[in-house]
């Protein structure tokens, strides 16, 4: 069996956030005391992935590199995979395609932030099932995401992409687990009329074979959006706040790779030696305390 592949994206042109994203890229900004795209990376860790594709834009892809290199410090094998145009988030699955042939996979959007200790203690069992298995989270602004209703037993009825008159207030969160057929699926999908491969369409096509899982993240479980000022400071917060006061770090990838049994304890005692700062002594006494 081919190593099941996690990825992130992390292109895009976050308009939102300009002019701080001139010439930064949004997933590289701070979230609190780390870059955003250890929040996403850090979900796909918990979720036992240790194959990972990073896709970014050629022009911030090399930043990508010198922040993660091969991967091998935190038990993983990072790919790192160009998106030339942000196209849409199905093209995640074309780019992917000879890395990921064979394989499980999830996609996780870069820009994403999951907390919750019920939520990342489930991940795990996403993998390996069969068709697709995404989620829905109830928001106040569901017309600027893909959206789904479901019917009395709980089952999905349909999924669209930002509906101007929303049938729900079920937005489905940048998390999805696939099955291998994927890869072949995403070849088949036209791009929609602002020109992009949507992801709603490739959750379509499941939905169509009654292959589509959507499971309302529970209760207590966060799903932040950081790709607005807002969203950023939000989260910065939200971090701040429950780091302080559970001690419990959240969105760091060195520690999860630990917790996940990627890297030995004198591993991670090794990484925090080298940059011997609060964000990494925190790392080492709260995983002490934790184990
Ligand atoms: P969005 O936030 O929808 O788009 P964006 O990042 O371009 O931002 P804005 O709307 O402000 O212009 O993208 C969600 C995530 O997916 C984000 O992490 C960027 C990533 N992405 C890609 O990597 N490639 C793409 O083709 C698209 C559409 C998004």
């Amino acid at each position: 069996m081919p190593e099941d592949l996690g990825i992130v994206l992390a292109g895009g042109s976050a308009t939102r956030l300009r002019p701080v994203t001139t010439v930064v890229s949004k997933q590289l900004l701070p979230v609190y005391d780390k870059p955003v795209i250890y929040y996403p990376l850090t979900s796909l860790i918990l979720a036992g992935f240790r194959k990972i594709a990073l896709i970014s834009t050629p022009k911030a892809l090399p930043q990508y590199e010198e922040l993660f290199g091969n991967g091998s410090q935190l038990g993983l094998e990072i790919h790192y995979i160009e998106q030339p145009t942000p196209n849409g988030l199905a093209t995640a699955f074309t780019l992917t395609e000879k890395l990921g042939s064979g394989s499980d996979s999830a996609l996780i959007l870069g820009d994403n932030l999951f907390h919750g200790s019920q939520f990342g203690h489930n991940l795990g069992n996403y993998r390996g099932e069969p068709g697709a298995h995404i989620f829905a989270y109830a928001v106040d602004n569901p017309s600027e995401f893909g959206v789904v209703t479901f019917d009395e037993s709980g089952k999905a009825l349909s999924i669209e992409e930002k509906p101007v008159n929303p049938k729900s207030n079920w937005a489905i969160p940048g998390f999805y687990f696939y099955d291998s057929s994927v890869f072949e699926r995403a070849k088949t999908l036209q791009p929609s009329k602002r020109g992009e491969y949507e992801i709603t369409d490739l959750n379509r096509t499941y939905l169509n074979e009654s292959k589509l899982k959507v499971e309302k993240i529970p209760r207590g479980t966060a799903w932040l959006d950081l790709g607005t000022p807002d969203g950023l400071l939000d989260a910065s917060e939200y971090v701040r706040t429950l780091q302080k006061r559970q001690g419990v770090p959240i969105g760091s990838p060195e520690e999860a790779a630990w917790r996940m049994g990627y890297i030995s304890m004198d591993q991670l005692e090794k990484i925090v030696a080298e940059h011997p700062n609060p964000y990494y002594q925190n790392l080492l006494r709260k995983a002490a305390a934790t184990s």
